[in-house]
């Protein structure tokens, strides 16, 4: 194994109700609370309501920014921070998904400084303070309530970028399986399929930490067998307490430790996917996985028969990556690029910002010829 810290400052709020005590936590940085939000899902399920009672139960003098986007811009991440500069809050509250944590810890970043947030993304400038953050997920799947991760896109220079720092660790993480209940159906197989993949692009890392892979198999387990359920189940608890548990675990270390760090290349396609199709995520990553499987088949057939083995009860590469192709599919998330709305003439545009971009993983490079590769895998060929 590599060496490694263990260092994870968020603490977790998990289960019914936990949302209750949010106002004090929050009153324990001062009163003054910038809530970041999305385009209104958290208006419509009452999430906005409770909120807003605990936060009022102590106290709390609330200035609000919403309409954070799926995919977030850094346009709007930089509107925020200005706002933010003159409520001068004593800490950031995020509710929402992936989108909005994300936002909110480059905001956090962003509120002290004289700069866009994107010369942080870009490491051309470097923190050196934070407004605390404190998230309230509404979403399982990117792991951002425990992580110290942004994904961020700026559509003038065509990148989607992610970037981490100890700073962006979230203070706290409200963490109710029940406010997941309105994700609809197809949101909710797009966070099986992201927290599946973040488990994985740590499985095929660089360096050997056998008990990291046996929690990636768990994870994954833990999904195939009640992802399935949960989607023909959307307002069970305990299906969605199972789910929620399993993102946060998938990508705040656990399956990380003892490695020298994950590959990660089949997220830096999925960007792209994103950046030029604005499609969900998790989607972009069901097409890319099985994809990027195909091109390493013959590569790397001992670690991919090895998950096999564990996952899907075969050590043959070929049909573990059938099976995890097949899973995708049976949960409605798509494998195929025009599955996903991309023709293929949309597809001719992705080729080139791939290579622009050199998407690639850390481990496992990808050359010009291995993207257009990946591209006809996705594309069916
Ligand atoms: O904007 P609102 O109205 O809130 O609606 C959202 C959005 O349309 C909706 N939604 C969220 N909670 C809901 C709900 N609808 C009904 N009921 C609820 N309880 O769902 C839609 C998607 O939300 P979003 O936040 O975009 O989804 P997700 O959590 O999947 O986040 C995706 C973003 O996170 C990044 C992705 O690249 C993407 O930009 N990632 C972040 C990572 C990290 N920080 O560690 C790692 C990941 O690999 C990922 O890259
Ligand atoms: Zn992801």
């Amino acid at each position: 194994m590599e060496n490694f810290k263990i260092d994870n400052p968020t603490i977790v709020h998990f289960g019914k109700g936990v949302v209750g005590d949010l106002g004090n936590v929050v009153s324990a940085y001062g009163k003054k609370v910038f809530l970041v939000y999305g385009k209104g899902s958290v208006k419509k399920n009452g999430i906005y309501d409770a909120v807003m009672q605990s936060l009022k139960e102590a106290g709390g003098e609330v200035s609000e920014f919403s309409g954070i986007r799926p995919n977030p811009v850094i346009g709007d991440v930089d509107a925020a921070a200005a706002a933010g500069r003159e409520f001068r809050p004593d800490i950031i509250l995020a509710v929402g998904g992936g989108s909005v944590l994300d936002s909110a810890k480059i905001i956090s970043v962003t509120i002290p400084v004289d700069h866009s947030g994107w010369l942080f993304m870009k490491n051309k400038a470097k923190p050196a303070s934070a407004i605390p953050v404190v998230a309230v997920l509404t979403l399982a799947a990117t792991g951002s309530e425990m992580n110290p991760f942004a994904v961020i896109q700026n559509h003038e220079t065509k990148e989607k970028l992610g970037w981490g720092n100890r700073l962006c660790y979230p203070a706290h993480s409200f963490l109710d399986p029940s406010y997941t209940f309105s994700v609809p159906k197809d949101y909710t197989a797009y966070g099986i399929t992201d927290l599946m993949a973040h488990a994985l692009e740590n499985f095929f890392g660089e360096g050997e930490a056998s008990l990291s892979d046996r929690f990636v198999f768990s994870v994954m387990k833990e999904a195939i067998e009640y992802g399935p359920l949960l989607l023909n189940d959307l307002y069970s608890y305990r299906l969605r307490e199972k789910i929620m548990y399993a993102a946060t675990m998938a990508l705040n270390g656990l399956t990380l430790y003892g490695r020298k760090y994950g590959d990660w290349g089949v997220h830096s396609i999925g960007h792209v996917i994103s950046l030029l199709f604005d499609t969900a995520h998790g989607a972009t990553l069901s097409m890319a996985y099985p994809a990027w499987l195909k091109l390493h088949q013959e590569r790397i057939p001992g670690r991919i028969g090895e998950l096999g083995r564990a996952v899907f009860d075969t050590g043959d590469p070929g049909e573990t990556i059938s099976n995890l192709e097949d899973f995708f599919k049976s949960i409605g998330s798509p494998v195929r690029l025009d599955e996903a709305g991309i023709s293929d003439k949309d597809k001719e545009a992705l080729l080139p910002v791939m290579i622009r971009n050199q998407v690639g993983g850390n481990h496992h490079k990808l050359s010009d010829r291995d993207r257009e590769k990946i591209l006809e895998y996705m594309a069916g060929r």
